[in-house]
């Protein structure tokens, strides 16, 4: 079944190569309008939205997030920022932590981390979608988790906020052929169960067909051993963790 919302989110694929000339302010308002209309828990909104204008932290960013230089050139870049501060600062500025018979003063937990990485996930997705019925293409960058101290520092984030990703949105320059993402045992009835030997075999099979039809990479005799090799264990995500675990002391005042 199709129909118009749901041939944009068919034919949506991550862009890595953009047109250089600027999205239209009334396109940048449409998309932003459009994240901004995404669910929030308790509608509170637990989000900023940065836009990185200045291009010398655009190539800043470029080299931080793990050397990516198409980050330099994408026409418009947003980061999505998990965020209570602002909710820390409302309830200071409105007297909260002045009231007796309320709660006691207590410091945003894992509990609202998660809930404000939730938001400021679905409005980046939210944006994407918007972006994509547009015709105009965008790409996550997740290793603006990476480097937690210097983007902190970059950025200006305060205590209770998290850079949870990055977006690069630009129109692609050449047309790219949507590609079928595997789905393969995804839903589960009830109750969670592991995969069955059979299962995990269909699955590596299936993988395989759809990113290396032309081969496994050297060394590799299946694709998870391919992923192992170049998603599980490279030094990046090594920085990931390490930085991670750093943003979520900072978040605990730690
Ligand atoms: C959380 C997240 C982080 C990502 N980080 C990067 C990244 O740092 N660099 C990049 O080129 N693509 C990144 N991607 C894009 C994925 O590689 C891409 O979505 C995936 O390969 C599927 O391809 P498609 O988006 O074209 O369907 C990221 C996607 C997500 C959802």
């Amino acid at each position: 079944m199709l129909n118009p919302t749901l041939e944009v989110i068919e034919r949506r694929r991550s862009t890595r190569v953009y047109d250089p000339m600027p999205l239209a302010a009334e396109e940048r308002e449409a998309i932003l309008h459009a994240a901004l209309r995404a669910p929030t828990a308790g509608g509170m909104v637990l989000y900023t939205i940065l836009e990185v204008e200045d291009q010398a932290l655009k190539d800043r960013l470029a080299v931080t997030c793990d050397d990516q230089p198409f980050i330099a050139k994408a026409p418009w870049v947003l980061v999505f920022i998990a965020d209570f501060q602002k909710w820390l600062d409302l309830f200071e500025a409105s007297g909260c932590f002045e009231i007796d018979d309320i709660a006691p003063r207590r410091s945003p937990g894992p509990g609202d981390l998660l809930l404000a990485c939730s938001d400021a996930l679905i409005a980046a997705q939210t944006a994407v979608i918007a972006a994509e019925s547009l015709g105009i293409g965008s790409c996550y960058i997740g290793d603006v988790l990476e480097n937690g101290e210097i983007h902190a520092e970059l950025l200006g984030l305060p205590a209770y906020t998290l850079p949870i990703a990055m977006v690069c949105f630009g129109r692609p320059l050449k047309e790219q052929e949507p590609i079928e993402h595997f789905g393969g045992h995804l839903v589960h009835r009830d109750r969670y169960r592991r995969l069955e030997a059979m299962e995990l075999a269909e699955v590596a099979a299936d993988l395989e067909r759809l990113h290396a039809p032309h081969g496994l990479p050297p060394g590799a005799t299946s694709y998870p051993q391919a992923v192992y090799r170049r998603k599980f264990t490279p030094a990046y995500m090594d920085e990931m963790n390490r930085s991670v675990a750093w943003w979520l002391e900072r978040w605990q005042g730690r």
